[in-house]
């Protein structure tokens, strides 16, 4: 049997991607993984460092939203699987510039769409399309229920929007064209090679350089936080034994509002960097609130546990202690990034060599 697959993974210079395609090199040497990501502000090669060399690894930078080279791409490699990661994904920005978001996270992803049923002409047997989403999509929650897969859509901001017409689109060429996908709505990551616009990773710098922590209105907002190397595992998972057309919602069942979620961080930080109980928490500064923040997200994770048998690996507990860790740990990626040296590694890496 021949078990050699070619995969896309889009977006693996990002956060997420970057874990997701670290797994799949080490864990699938039978594999070749191809890494495309744009390389905005939010792509990192950096974070990759670790399997850059490996044999069946090989990075592509180019634009999602760009149709003429997407179609070049799928000719260049004749893809098995797509694990679609790379988008605009900050909400803050979002409101700021949506139209970026509208051309990678809608466009690009139709654009892939496109590639993906034309380069394998209706033979679908042995492909998968697989979208990695969010649960933005489903709306703000002001009561004590959860996010089902069947929850009707009810996006609020920009960026999540863009998130869910990109998932209509995937749903859409499922059903008219049976393109083969599957798609996952998860709750909030942390961890490692966060960009610091985030809540967590921005929190730890901050705490780190004594710079205020900025809550956004009362703080009393919730969000349902998963550990990104569980999020990774969950795509492993849902890429192989998921079911075509179906969707699985992927989280931690670990909400917490921002205010705590921030004690416990100005807690541990204390304790790791040697300071006074209370040191930290000090630095908490309110500030006016996100425009049309959403007020909770709360994933119910049944549907993947009793079918896949994921569940997450790690407590939060755990979770949050080796993320500060590792960025206390790796103080020069951080930097790098806010001097702004990082934009410059592709360029040493693949261009000048
Ligand atoms: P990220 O912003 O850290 O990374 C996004 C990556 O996509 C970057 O490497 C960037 O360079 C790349 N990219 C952006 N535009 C591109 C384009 N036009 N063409 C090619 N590459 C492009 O994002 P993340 O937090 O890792 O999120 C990854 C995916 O997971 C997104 O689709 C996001 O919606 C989804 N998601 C994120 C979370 C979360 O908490 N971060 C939760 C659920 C789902
Ligand atoms: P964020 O990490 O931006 O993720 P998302 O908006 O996708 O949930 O924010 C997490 C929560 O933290 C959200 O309720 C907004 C809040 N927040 C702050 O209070 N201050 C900040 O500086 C940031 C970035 C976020």
């Amino acid at each position: 049997m021949n078990t050699k697959k070619t995969i896309l993974i889009t977006g693996g210079a990002g956060f997420i991607g970057s874990h997701v395609v670290r797994l799949f090199v080490n864990k699938y040497p039978e594999y070749v993984i191809v890494n495309l990501d744009k390389l905005t502000y939010a792509g990192n090669l950096e974070n990759l460092t670790d399997i850059e060399k490996a044999p069946n690894y090989i990075f592509e930078k180019g634009d999602i939203a760009d149709s003429t080279y997407i179609q070049e791409l799928f000719k260049k490699y004749a893809f098995d699987g797509v694990i679609h990661l790379a988008a605009e994904s900050h909400v803050d920005r979002s409101i700021v510039a949506p139209m970026e978001f509208v051309i990678t996270n809608v466009i690009g992803t139709v654009n892939l769409l496109n590639a993906s049923k034309e380069a394998w002409k209706n033979n679908f047997e042995g492909k998968r399309f697989y979208h990695v989403s969010t649960d933005e999509v489903y709306g703000s929650l002001h009561d004590g229920s959860f996010f089902l897969e069947t929850t009707s859509y009810d996006p609020q901001s920009p960026y999540s929007a863009s998130k869910a017409s990109s998932d209509h689109f995937v749903r859409a060429y499922h059903n008219t064209y049976k393109l083969p996908v599957v798609l996952t709505n998860c709750s909030n990551n942390y961890g490692p090679n966060q960009f610091p616009e985030k809540l967590l990773p921005l929190f730890i710098n901050n705490i780190c350089s004594n710079k205020s922590l900025p809550v956004y209105g009362k703080g009393e907002n919730i969000r349902d936080w998963l550990f990104v190397i569980d999020h990774a595992r969950a795509i492993d998972t849902v890429y192989h034994n998921g079911k075509t057309g179906e969707t699985y919602n992927i989280g931690g069942h670990n909400e917490w509002t921002n205010i705590d979620l921030i004690r416990l961080l100005c807690k541990q930080m204390d304790e790791k960097l040697g300071r006074a109980a209370g040191t930290s928490e000090k630095l908490i500064t309110y500030v006016t609130d996100r425009a049309g923040h959403d007020f909770r997200y709360a994933i119910d994770a049944t549907k993947i546990k009793n079918e896949l048998g994921w569940v997450p690996s790690v407590t939060f507990e755990q979770g949050l202690s080796l993320t500060i860790d590792w960025y206390l740990n790796n103080k020069a990626w951080m930097d790098k990034i806010t001097s702004g040296a990082y934009a410059s590694y592709y360029e040493q890496q693949y261009i000048k060599r």
